[in-house]
């Protein structure tokens, strides 16, 4: 599977969105990761499906919507029709299972591609039973809220872990890892078998996002 890199613009200049998503276009951006927040799910609020419509009037690149909400199928169809292309969606928000693919199969069903994310501190078994309805697990390698924090070396293992899952029953599901990603350890989370890296203020805080574009990706194409 090709490497992506997927900068978050949560570390952005928001006052310059639109020319911010067109320098990590031009610095060589594969998607453009944007970050959905209710202050529920986690301690922080960013804005909703404005942000997708905004980002999709700058870019042409796919869009990678994070939702960190509570009851999130009540708004798949809005961030799908917002332009969103992936839509990541929490295993941690859903208690009933049926409840949980169902809304897997209606981001599919609005013509987005399904992923289902976990926290650093859910276990790999509470995705198990849906890795035939996704497209993309994404590994929270910080816990979810805020841009600028330290990865969690811990996390490596679950992504070894999920990528044997995977090998085993032959699905050819991307794995993407958010949270503290930089030069001196996407190697490490690419070797343990992801395959997208989102990378926020590692990107957003360099003064030059195509020499850090290409760091981060010669550093995860080990082989
Ligand atoms: C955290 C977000 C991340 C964050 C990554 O809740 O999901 O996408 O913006 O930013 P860095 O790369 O700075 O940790
Ligand atoms: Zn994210």
């Amino acid at each position: 599977m090709e490497m992506k890199i997927a900068p978050s613009v949560l570390s952005a200049d928001f006052s310059r969105l639109g020319e911010e998503i067109r320098a990590v276009e031009a610095a060589g951006a594969d998607l453009i990761h944007l970050d959905i927040m209710d202050g529920h799910f986690v301690p922080n609020i960013t804005a909703g499906p404005i942000l997708v419509a905004a980002a999709r009037k700058s870019t042409k690149l796919p869009l990678d919507a994070h939702l960190m909400i509570e009851s999130p199928e009540k708004y798949i169809a809005d961030f799908a029709a917002a332009g969103a292309n992936w839509i990541s969606i929490h295993v941690e928000v859903f208690s009933n299972p049926s409840r949980l693919r169902s809304a897997l199969r209606l981001i599919r069903k609005q013509g987005a591609i399904p992923s289902l994310a976990l926290n650093p501190a859910t276990p790999v078994s509470r995705v198990v039973p849906f890795l035939g309805d996704v497209e993309m697990v994404l590994v929270m390698t910080v816990n979810p809220g805020f841009g600028g924090q330290s990865f969690i070396p811990e996390t490596i293992k679950k992504v070894t872990q999920l990528r044997r899952l995977l090998d085993e029953r032959k699905l050819g599901v991307e794995i993407e890892v958010d949270g503290g990603i930089k030069a001196d350890n996407i190697e490490k989370v690419s070797r343990a078998g992801a395959t997208i890296f989102v990378a926020g203020s590692a990107i957003f805080k360099s003064p030059d996002y195509a020499t850090t574009i290409q760091r981060l990706r010669h550093s995860a194409s080990f082989s």
